[in-house]
């Protein structure tokens, strides 16, 4: 087996603690190398918690995190409108980049953001994890290519949290550009591509519902994306603040459906029937499944699962939503 990837974070909240670090250190193909955050003392105590090898581990500036040339990539679990110049700073360094979604907050930076990265030979993944669920991806063999349901006619995506009030980041236009719609928006809506096999059958036309009426800040507190693809599969995305309910992906054929309940989560699990059984899966980490993804295309030298153009199209949508 090659040495493990030498990996450095950006970010040390919510995501990078209790989702992509702990995933990262299950793979033995990784190493927790570096991290980055805006305070040393941070960073230091995040490196020291989860064993971050490097000889120098912490570190508060950009400049400095990338110069170490024993760094092979980065995950970037920053605030969204942070990601563009971040996975920027990185294609120029040589490093590796997996960026967390929504990938960017406009298209001419995601462009650059690419560019960059195609330019200086270094590979870039957007993290999209509903794409390693075990069961997810059952049903997505089942249905695209034994396709059991019959021709798709119609998928749905439902993933909702409730906050307490706007003081998340999201809500606000300094860092973020959309508030659910970032948060699980994304998911929702990259699935739906997955499903409707985007990269074959494009979409054609879209629609969009938003609410903000609660505390009436910059940004959505609900959003409905609707979204049909050139083979007239029609799609609906919601995301929203202001309620909290088991996650639900449905997708109806011409000759049958089916319904995942809590599947669009960070834990892998949730349940799947097809036509009313079940569908039984062994659940497994998904943030894992993205990163190994993301270590085999760097070490084989093919294109991740997810690109950055597919995240990409998943920030046309969701700018659609809030430009319409
Ligand atoms: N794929 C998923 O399942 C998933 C789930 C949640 C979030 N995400 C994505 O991951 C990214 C981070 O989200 P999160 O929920 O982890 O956010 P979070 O808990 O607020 O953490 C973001 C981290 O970014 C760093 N940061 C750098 N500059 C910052 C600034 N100006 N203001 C605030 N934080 C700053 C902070 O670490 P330092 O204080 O150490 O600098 C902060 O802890 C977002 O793009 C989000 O969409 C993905």
């Amino acid at each position: 087996m090659p040495t493990p990837l030498r990996i450095g974070v950006i970010g040390t909240g919510g995501i990078a603690e209790h989702s992509l670090v702990p995933a990262l250190k299950t793979l033995p193909q990784a190493q927790l190398w570096s991290v980055l955050s805006r305070d040393k003392n941070r960073a230091t105590a995040f490196a020291k918690q989860h064993a971050a090898a490097a000889p120098q581990p912490a570190h508060d500036n950009l400049d400095e995190f990338l110069t170490d040339p024993q760094l092979q990539a980065v995950i970037i679990a920053s605030p969204d409108k942070l990601h563009a110049e971040q996975v920027i700073a990185c294609a120029k360094a040589g490093k590796h980049v997996l960026v967390e979604k929504p990938f960017v907050t406009n298209i001419e930076e995601g462009k650059c953001a690419i560019e960059a990265c195609r330019t200086n030979g270094v590979k870039l993944s957007v993290a999209l994890h509903m794409r390693w669920h075990s069961g997810m991806r059952k049903l997505h063999q089942l249905v695209t290519q034994e396709k059991i349901l019959g021709p798709i006619r119609h998928i749905r995506a439902q993933w909702t949290w409730r906050a307490d009030d706007a003081s998340d980041w999201r809500a606000g236009d300094e860092l973020g550009r959309w508030w659910p719609l970032a948060g699980t928006g994304p998911h929702c809506l990259d699935t739906i591509r997955w499903f409707a096999d985007f990269r074959n059958n494009p979409v054609v036309d879209r629609s969009a519902l938003l609410s903000r009426e609660v505390w009436k800040g910059p940004h959505e507190e609900t959003g409905i994306i609707l979204l049909k693809f050139a083979n007239g599969i029609t799609a609906e995305a919601i995301s929203s603040v202001l309620f909290a309910a088991p996650s639900r992906f449905e997708i109806y054929g011409a000759d049958n459906y089916a319904i995942c309940e809590g599947t669009m989560a960070r834990s892998g699990r949730g349940t799947i029937s097809i036509g009313g059984k079940p569908l039984l899966f062994d659940p497994v980490n998904p943030y894992a499944g993205e990163i190994a993804n993301f270590i085999e295309a760097i070490q084989l030298g093919r294109n991740p699962e997810v690109t950055g153009e597919d995240g990409l199209q998943v920030v046309e949508d969701l700018l659609y939503a809030v430009n319409s």
